[in-house]
């Protein structure tokens, strides 16, 4: 196990080069260390949890003209080169296929404690201090304004819409990031979801005094 997860990471740390800071290689290693840690209290494959995690945004479709195949397909052709067994690289690709947010927007017909795990691992990245730092690079990243007063925020996003979304930075708060406390699978990612999600709460406040200029 050990030789093919070294392999991965190889693998993973080459691909993510160039990847935007929210979505690069330390942004898979903290998934990881999440996936770990909630392994210590959940009953699951070990091998397929880190193989997905690490896999997880090999190639993610918003960077690559919205194609949702792409990501478990070179997933997949990597794990096959290494000799993975078949039944592990299909429930890894059912994973990355399933996992996102945006996925659970529209039909999931894919379940497994598994899946649970790596998801609830990936979602736990996007919240508290480093969900906003992320959300920032990101709306950085493609020249976003941070906030619009003008621009009311949504909630209830159909998965159209929220792919194609671009709104303000703050209003992402509320298409996804506030959400994800509620969605959380294991009582290890609700319990340390809350700390972040009072985090991100207080962030905002925050941020809207400063805006309206009060000290
Ligand atoms: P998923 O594929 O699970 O829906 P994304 O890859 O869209 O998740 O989002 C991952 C992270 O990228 C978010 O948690 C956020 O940090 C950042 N991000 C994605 N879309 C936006 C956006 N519209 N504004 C700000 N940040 C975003
Ligand atoms: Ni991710």
């Amino acid at each position: 196990m050990q030789n093919v997860i070294d392999l991965t990471i190889a693998f993973v740390q080459d691909r993510l080069k160039f990847a935007e800071a929210g979505h690069d290689w330390w942004h898979i290693q903290r998934v990881w260390n999440n996936t770990k840690l909630i392994l210590q209290t959940e009953k699951a494959d070990p091998l397929v949890c880190e193989l997905a995690a690490l896999l997880h945004d090999i190639a993610d479709s918003k960077f690559h003209n919205g194609d949702e195949t792409i990501g478990p397909r070179v997933a997949g052709e990597f794990l096959e080169s290494i000799g993975v067994n078949q039944e592990v690289i299909e429930h890894v690709k059912q994973i990355i296929l399933n996992m996102s947010f945006k996925a659970s927007l529209g039909d999931v017909n894919f379940h497994s404690k598994e899946l649970e795990i790596v998801q609830d691992a990936d979602r736990l990245d996007a919240i508290g201090a480093i969900g906003i730092a992320r959300a920032f690079n990101f709306g950085g990243h493609k020249n976003r304004e941070m906030y619009n007063p003008d621009i009311k925020p949504r909630t209830n996003l159909t998965k159209e819409e929220y792919k194609n979304s671009s709104v303000p930075t703050i209003n992402h708060f509320y298409e996804k990031l506030l959400l994800l406390k509620d969605k959380m699978n294991t009582q290890t990612a609700k319990r340390i979801a809350e700390k972040r999600h009072k985090f991100m709460e207080d962030f905002l406040q925050q941020f809207y005094d400063e805006w309206n200029g009060i000290a």
